[in-house]
């Protein structure tokens, strides 16, 4: 594996591979590696003759200066992780290198409601500064596809609606979510619980199987009302949203046997923000 810090070196290296026509995949991360990531990586191989990740945590994306301070580092163990798996290129730019002109020059991107909507209603700002690091890494690698993760759903629906105005050449494809064998998905965050929160955790998945079982048959506010006491009686201390929307849009809806739903959670434990969702 090859490992680059800048743009300059990064991108003499992939011309080289472009003039042989190769094909350029990527998979953006913010490291901290686990099994999820991997997926993505080995998806890419399949799909691309090169694999290009990129490590970088991203200070524009966290609205929560705790968390980023918090956010794992585990950098030698990703990079034994990458080279052990798939990966050819290692992207590690620092903060200069990714903002030049500072991480308060940001450009505004027009996501329209998804800014608004789910993460973004509790995350503001959020989805602005993943948008700007997305657009960073991607004229630095130009890449031929994309991987992204259906873990970070709504991540992936606003790059779509991003990319398909300013890099419609770029394909993107979503890989499936990935789990430990409890059912908990997997999460650089879940690094942060610690046993007893994490075997707690894995009600999530148990609630989301619980909802889909039951979507045609009680009535959602009841369900909702149900997963929410089982989280919080499982050691959860706040629950941000339990709902049902379009897979497509991502607004909320009703039941409907003929629309492709999706059930998304986010909820706190010891402190951490936890995410998960389940297609239907
Ligand atoms: P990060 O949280 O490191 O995730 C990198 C990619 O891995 C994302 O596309 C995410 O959806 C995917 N991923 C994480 N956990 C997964 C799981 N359990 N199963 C499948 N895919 C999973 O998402 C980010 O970083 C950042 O926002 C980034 C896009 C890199 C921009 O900074």
């Amino acid at each position: 594996m090859k490992l680059f810090k800048t743009a300059a070196t990064l991108q003499e290296h992939l011309q080289k591979l472009k003039k042989q026509g190769l094909k350029i995949g990527f998979v953006p991360t913010m490291g901290a590696l686990h099994n999820g990531h991997i997926a993505l990586m080995k998806e890419c191989k399949k799909k691309s003759d090169i694999v290009v990740c990129s490590i970088f945590v991203n200070p524009t994306q966290f609205n929560d200066k705790k968390d980023f301070e918090k956010y794992p580092i585990t950098i030698e163990k990703d990079i034994f992780l990458l080279e052990t798996n798939e990966t050819d290129i290692l992207f590690l730019p620092d903060v200069d290198e990714v903002y030049k002109e500072g991480i308060h020059q940001l450009q505004h991107f027009d996501i329209g409601y998804l800014e608004k909507i789910l993460e973004g209603k509790y995350r503001p700002g959020h989805f602005q500064g993943v948008c700007n690091v997305v657009v960073r890494l991607l004229k630095c690698v130009q890449p031929d596809v994309i991987f992204l993760g259906k873990k970070d759903y709504q991540q992936y629906l606003v790059l779509k609606t991003m990319m398909d105005k300013l890099f419609p050449d770029i394909q993107i494809i979503a890989v499936n979510i990935q789990r430990e064998k409890s059912g908990l998905a997997m999460s650089s965050r879940n690094a942060r619980l610690s046993i007893n929160a994490r075997k707690d955790a894995a009600v999530i998945y148990k609630k989301l199987l619980f909802i889909k079982r039951n979507i045609f048959k009680k009535d959602f506010n009841l369900l909702k009302q149900d997963v929410a006491e089982d989280l919080l009686s499982h050691g959860f201390e706040r629950i941000d949203y339990i709902e049902l929307c379009d897979a497509s849009t991502l607004l909320s809806t009703q039941p409907v046997k003929t629309k492709k739903m999706i059930i998304l959670v986010a909820a706190f434990i010891e402190g951490v923000r936890l995410i998960d969702n389940l297609l239907l």
